[in-house]
């Protein structure tokens, strides 16, 4: 039986619970929000009662749900995730390492990367993508680049990268992965914005079928799935024992997962392999792709087209920085994007995305595009992290509990960084714990007046 079905006939059945969760299928809930999420919402949201499994060692209903996505997805076991894909990176990260293993990790991964490290107490070793000036991105991995690195440290465990980078950016997995295996290093890829990809062959190609051996994607980015819904994959080809996926997720995750979320996740994923599933995508693709011909005829206007997914539409305006463009967006035209940098702006699709909606945006881009008299370019926010090869003083497990205090920034140079700091979204670390904090950084966080810093 399905997730769904079980919870549906739950009704039928009459049931009397004595079990949480304590709003009793929202007879408790408080009126505001029984109003605002009716009550069909509440009553799907139970325990595990008898007949409904358990997320933590699945073998009924989830299980079978697991499996089927298992089937449909290719992969060797796939786990139904209730806390994003932060839990999947955690839960990945700590599957393979140990205290003080040696990880490689692409510099704009998401500050999850960051969790698994402090949890794992592994060492990072960093690796800097290129960065784009033009746009204001970190390109795709450097194939070179990740050869070098792995040949000049031979005790790597394990490669975590994103892909497709937030901005949609795509790296060459197949080829990242032939580089990994030569060097016995697991690959685990962050696929958190490319949960349609296995649904439609002009998305990118998924991590999963290129031989990674951990891929995680969040459903609720771009697949149309409640936030925070997820799933973690264990490649086919890979001898990650399962079992130490489950702990690991175990270790980190609630014991009382979201039913709404994992009947969700079920829900989804059939939906999206659905032929109705599969032409919503197919129009998704075809009017992003129509919206992008449009705006490449538009003078001043660039859409970015290299290599990258085409759910995630990266536009910049000639002399306009990527923040003035955003602003005048949403105060002038009352839409709002995903993420601006000092050069372009980043709008985020999915199988939700409607043709009239990007319609609007379309049109917007256009106008302002051509009444564009701005010419300040906001270059004092340019990315300086973009050479700044973080310099790695200790792990941020270690660090974690050490004694710190807060300093005035201009006493900073070259200490010990406590602090994480990033810009979310992307979420991106800009200075991670346990860091020597540069010129560079102060430089950036001038704004602020105190940083802690290591004792
Ligand atoms: C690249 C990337 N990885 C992981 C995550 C975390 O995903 P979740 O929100 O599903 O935990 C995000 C969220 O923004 C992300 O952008």
């Amino acid at each position: 039986m399905s997730i769904i079905k079980f919870i549906k006939n739950l009704k039928k059945i009459n049931r009397t619970l004595f079990t949480t969760p304590s709003h009793n299928q929202g007879r408790g809930g408080a009126p505001c929000v029984l109003n605002l999420l009716g009550k069909k919402f509440f009553s799907c949201d139970i325990s595990e009662i008898e007949g409904a499994d358990n997320l933590a060692n699945p073998i009924g209903i989830i299980k079978q749900a697991q499996d089927n996505a298992s089937h449909i997805y290719n992969s060797k076991s796939t786990f139904f995730l209730t806390n994003g894909s932060t839990s999947g990176i955690i839960a990945g990260m700590n599957a393979v390492l140990s205290r003080n293993d040696k990880v490689l990790i692409t510099r704009n991964c998401h500050k999850a990367v960051y969790n698994g490290l402090v949890i794992t107490g592994a060492i990072p070793i960093w690796l800097m993508p290129h960065y784009n000036r033009d746009w204001g991105v970190y390109e795709q991995v450097n194939l070179d680049y990740l050869e070098e690195t792995l040949s000049k440290n031979k005790d790597i465990k394990l490669f975590v990268m994103t892909n497709p980078s937030y901005e949609g950016l795509m790296s060459d997995i197949q080829a990242i992965n032939e580089i990994c295996k030569k060097y016995k290093v697991k690959l685990l890829v962050d696929e958190a914005h490319g949960a349609l990809w296995n649904f439609h062959k002009a998305l990118g190609t998924p991590a999963l079928l290129q031989g990674a051996d951990i891929v995680v994607q969040s459903l609720h980015k771009t697949a149309g799935a409640l936030n925070p819904s997820a799933l973690l994959h264990i490649g086919q080809d890979s001898d990650i024992d399962p079992n130490s996926i489950q702990q690991s997720l175990n270790l980190i995750t609630t014991t009382s997962p979201s039913y709404p979320l994992l009947l969700n996740i079920e829900g989804t994923i059939n939906y999206l392999n659905s032929d109705k599933g599969k032409f919503e995508i197919s129009q998704l693709v075809k009017n992003v792709n129509r919206m992008i011909r449009n705006l490449r005829a538009v003078p001043n206007l660039e859409v970015f087209t290299y290599n990258n997914d085409v759910t995630k539409i990266l536009v910049k305006i000639t002399n306009m920085s990527g923040f003035e463009l955003s602003d005048i967006l949403f105060e002038k035209y009352n839409i709002e994007d995903e993420l601006a940098n000092e050069k372009s702006v980043l709008f985020l699709t999915g199988i939700g995305t409607t043709k009239s909606k990007l319609k609007k945006l379309e049109k917007a881009l256009i106008e302002i595009s051509s009444n564009n008299i701005k010419i300040t370019q906001d270059e004092e926010n340019y990315n300086i992290f973009s050479n700044v090869e973080p310099r790695v003083k200790y792990t941020p497990a270690l660090v974690w509990k050490m004694p710190y205090k807060e300093v005035e920034l201009k006493y900073a140079i070259s200490r010990v960084s406590m602090e994480l700091i990033l810009d979310y979204p992307p979420g991106i670390p800009i200075l991670i714990p346990g860091e020597v904090i540069k010129k560079e950084h102060i430089d950036y966080l001038k704004n602020r007046k105190k940083i802690k810093v290591l004792i």
